[in-house]
């Protein structure tokens, strides 16, 4: 048996550091895919050529085409425009949905039992585009955007508290957008709750500076978006699924029932497997928890509603 075949969709910012983080692992037989010639063949060879120095063996393959994605069991895609300052995610729904609407076509049709994660703004819209379009069951489109949210508010919180990053454990649900819900009562470092490290104001400062997050990068690097935190993020989702490690992440899936949300793709609390999300994991909730969940469900079902129009 050979190395389980993941491919990258899209060979910019986000997809070639997601390839660079697969090939690092050398575990995966990793294929980089872009419309743009020359791009996913350049940065498949410069990453391939990392390997003798960084100790791995992976051979990256770069293309224009999808016959060499055939057999993927995981495909992570990135096609798509982000943000410049001034925009918000939901400008990019147009282009972004024709792009991965073809995308994942092509990938289904030469890899039937593939898990898609969806990376592509605006999160929550682009995976309701890529389960209309695949037909594949709930557990097998993700998106990503709750452990990169999470991420941000456990980076914020590890700097304000001195403590390594990795100590923090936090959760943030809802959409990929202003609405998204930073669980704070279930933010801990070491298990202690961080309630009790910081001052109520220190942590409602920090789940602003977490919602704005995205924006914060787009205003700094002011010609594109973040990718570096995206796509460990990304990758993390991968090694989950990839190892059947069943651990439970924040991700974008579609909800029936869970939280008493129906037919709605949101960031909930996910078990991730080989089969993909295996389950959407039931946290106790506050009513204001609740309602923020339900709120952003809400900006999400018009997202999928307009983009439902315009792909009619
Ligand atoms: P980028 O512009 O660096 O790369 C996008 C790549 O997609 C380009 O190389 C482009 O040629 C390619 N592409 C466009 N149409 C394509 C098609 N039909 N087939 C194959 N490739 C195609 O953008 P970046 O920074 O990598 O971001 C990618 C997307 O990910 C954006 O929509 C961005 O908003 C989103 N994003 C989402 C995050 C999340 O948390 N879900 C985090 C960071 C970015
Ligand atoms: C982010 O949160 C732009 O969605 C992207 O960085």
């Amino acid at each position: 048996m050979g190395r389980p075949k993941i491919t990258v969709v899209g060979a910019g910012n986000v997809g070639g550091t997601t390839a660079q983080r697969l090939a690092e692992k050398d575990e995966y037989e990793v294929v980089l895919v872009d419309i743009v010639e020359g791009v996913p063949q350049g940065k498949a060879l410069d990453i391939t050529q990392a390997g003798p120095v960084c100790g791995y063996g992976t051979r990256v393959v770069g293309t224009n085409g999808y016959e060499e994605t055939a057999g993927s069991a995981v495909a992570v895609i990135t096609s798509g425009i982000p943000r410049k300052p001034g925009m918000s995610r939901d400008e990019l729904l147009a282009t972004n949905a024709k792009i991965v609407k073809s995308v994942v076509s092509e990938l289904v049709s030469r890899s039937p039992n593939v898990i898609l994660i969806l990376v592509t703004n605006p999160l929550d819209a682009m995976v309701h585009v890529a389960r209309r379009v695949s037909g594949l069951p709930k557990s097998r489109v993700l998106g990503m955007a709750g452990v990169l949210d999470s991420a941000r508010m456990r980076a914020f919180i590890a700097v304000e508290l001195n403590v390594p990053g990795p100590d923090v454990d936090a959760m943030v649900l809802g959409g990929h957008g202003d609405t998204m819900v930073p669980l704070s009562r279930y933010t801990t470092v070491k298990g202690k709750p961080v309630s009790e490290l910081m001052s109520k104001e220190r942590l409602e400062a920090i789940v602003k500076r977490t919602r704005e997050g995205g924006a914060e990068i787009v205003g700094l690097l002011k010609t594109g978006s973040a990718f570096y935190a995206p796509s460990a993020s990304a990758v993390d989702m991968v090694e989950a699924i990839m190892k059947d490690q069943k651990r439970v992440l924040p991700c974008a899936v579609l909800c029936e029932g869970e939280y008493g949300l129906k037919d709605v793709v949101v960031g909930v609390p996910v078990k991730l497997g080989r089969g993909g999300a295996e389950q959407v994991v039931e946290y106790e909730l506050t009513a204001e928890e609740q309602a923020g969940l339900e709120n952003s469900a809400r900006a999400v079902r018009e997202l999928c509603a307009t983009v439902d129009r315009l792909m009619a």
